[in-house]
C-alpha cells in the first residue's frame, strides 16, 4: 500500500462530519431561503417550494445575485399554487437579468405538474423529482437533503473541489465524479443531511476557494490530504477550456411614432426562449448575416456594437434603428426609457441601454 492510500484509510469519517457540522453551527451564512442550524435542530422544517425556487435560481447564478431575486419572487408568488396561476410573461419579467430563461419556463411547467398531479406537494424521492422539468441530479439531491432532510449526495462545483482536495483525488473533474460520490457517501451525516450539504456549500464558497483557500480557518484541515501534501493548488485538475465560438448578428430597435419600442416574444426553443425582446437577426458564426429588418423603415446601423458572453459562445450585436409606422398587432409596445431595462434579458438590456444612454432617439 502506498503512503497516500494508507493516510486516506485512516480518515475518521464520523469525526470529519462532526467537525464540519460544528463549524456550520457557528459560521452558517444567513441566506433568505435557509433555516439556520439552531432552528433545524429544533425540528423547524423547510418549505420544499422555497428550496426548489432557490435551487433553480442557483443552478447558473451566484448566491449574491440570487438573494434579491429570490426574495422578490417569493413575495410575489409565496405558494406553488400562486405560481401555477401566474402569467408566464410575468414570471419571465421577474426572471429578467438572471439569464437562462428556460429555467423560468420550466418553473411554470413544473408548478402545473405539482399542482395537478401531486396535490401541490413536492414528491420526497429523487426519482420522482428527476422526472420534473428543470430538475436534474444536482437539484433533486439538493431538494431531498435541504427540503426533506433526507440523505442524498449533493455534488456541485464547490463540493467537488472540497472532496477532491480532502482525498487528494488527482483525476480530471469529469472523471472523478464517481470517486467523489463514494467518498461523500461515507462522510454524509445521517442525522443532519440538509445541514451537512449546506455546510459543504458554505465551506466551498468561504474557505475552500478555488484560489487562495483559507486553510488555516478550515474545520477539515487535519483531514485534508491535499493540504498535508501541499497539492491543493493543483486540485481539482481541470482540462483546458476550448476557445469560445464568436457569433454575430443585429438587434433591431424599432420606435413607433409614440416613442415606444417594439418588442416581440422570442420562440419557445433556443436561447432566451420565450422572453420579450427587441427582434434580432440570426446569430451567425464569425460573420454578420445579411441584415433583414423585421418592419418597414429607414434603418440605420450604429457605430458601436454590444458584446455579451454566453456559456458556449461570445456574441457581438450591431444595433439597427428606425422609426416605424406600421407593425403587426402581435408585438409588445413599451415606452423607450430606462424603466423598460429591468424587464429585458441582460444582452438585450445592453443594446437598448446603448440607444437610451446616447440619446439616439
Ligand atoms: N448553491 C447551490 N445551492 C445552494 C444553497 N442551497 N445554499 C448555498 N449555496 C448554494
Amino acid at each position: 500500500m502506498n503512503k497516500v492510500i494508507q493516510k486516506a484509510a485512516k480518515v475518521n469519517h464520523s469525526k470529519l462530519c462532526t467537525s464540519l457540522l460544528k463549524w456550520y453551527d457557528k459560521e452558517a451564512r444567513k441566506l433568505p431561503w435557509r433555516i439556520p442550524p439552531e432552528l433545524t435542530k429544533k425540528g423547524i422544517k423547510n418549505d420544499p417550494y422555497k428550496i426548489w425556487i432557490s435551487e433553480i435560481m442557483l443552478q447558473q447564478t451566484g448566491v449574491k445575485t440570487v438573494q434579491t431575486y429570490y426574495i422578490n419572487f417569493i413575495k410575489k408568488w409565496p405558494k406553488i399554487q400562486n405560481l401555477n396561476e401566474a402569467d408566464e410573461n410575468d414570471v419571465l419579467k421577474e426572471w429578467s437579468g438572471l439569464g437562462y430563461y428556460r429555467r423560468a419556463l420550466n418553473l411554470k411547467k413544473c408548478a402545473e405538474i405539482i399542482c395537478e398531479n401531486y396535490n401541490g406537494k413536492f414528491p420526497n424521492n429523487e426519482n420522482e423529482l428527476l422526472n420534473l422539468p428543470g430538475i436534474g441530479s444536482y437539484t433533486a439531491a439538493a431538494i431531498i437533503s435541504i427540503a426533506f432532510d433526507k440523505p442524498a449526495i449533493v455534488i456541485d462545483g464547490n463540493i467537488q473541489r472540497i472532496t477532491s482536495r480532502l482525498y487528494e483525488i488527482k483525476e480530471d473533474l469529469k472523471k472523478s465524479k464517481s470517486k467523489i460520490y463514494e467518498k461523500l457517501e461515507k462522510i454524509i451525516s445521517k442525522e443532519r443531511p440538509g445541514d451537512f450539504a449546506q455546510a459543504l456549500m458554505d465551506l466551498g464558497s468561504t474557505i475552500c476557494k478555488p484560489v487562495n483557500p483559507k486553510c488555516n480557518s478550515c474545520p477539515l484541515l487535519k483531514y485534508c490530504l491535499a493540504h498535508k501534501n501541499n497539492t491543493y493548488k493543483f486540485i481539482p485538475l481541470k482540462t483546458k477550456k476550448l476557445n469560445k465560438v464568436i457569433k454575430k448578428g443585429y438587434l433591431y430597435i424599432g420606435i413607433t411614432t409614440e416613442e415606444k419600442i417594439i418588442l416581440i416574444k422570442r420562440p419557445k426553443k433556443g436561447l432566451l426562449s420565450g422572453t420579450i425582446c427587441p427582434p434580432s437577426s440570426d446569430w451567425k458564426q464569425n460573420e454578420f448575416p445579411t441584415p433583414k429588418p423585421p418592419f418597414k423603415g429607414d434603418w440605420k446601423i450604429l457605430n458601436e456594437s454590444i458584446f455579451h458572453s454566453f456559456t458556449h459562445f461570445d456574441l457581438e450585436l450591431k444595433i439597427m434603428i428606425s422609426k416605424i409606422n406600421e407593425y403587426p398587432n402581435d408585438v409588445y409596445l413599451e415606452p423607450l426609457n430606462s424603466s423598460i431595462l429591468k424587464s429585458l434579458p441582460t444582452v438585450m438590456k445592453k443594446g437598448v441601454a446603448l440607444v437610451i444612454d446616447n440619446h439616439i432617439i
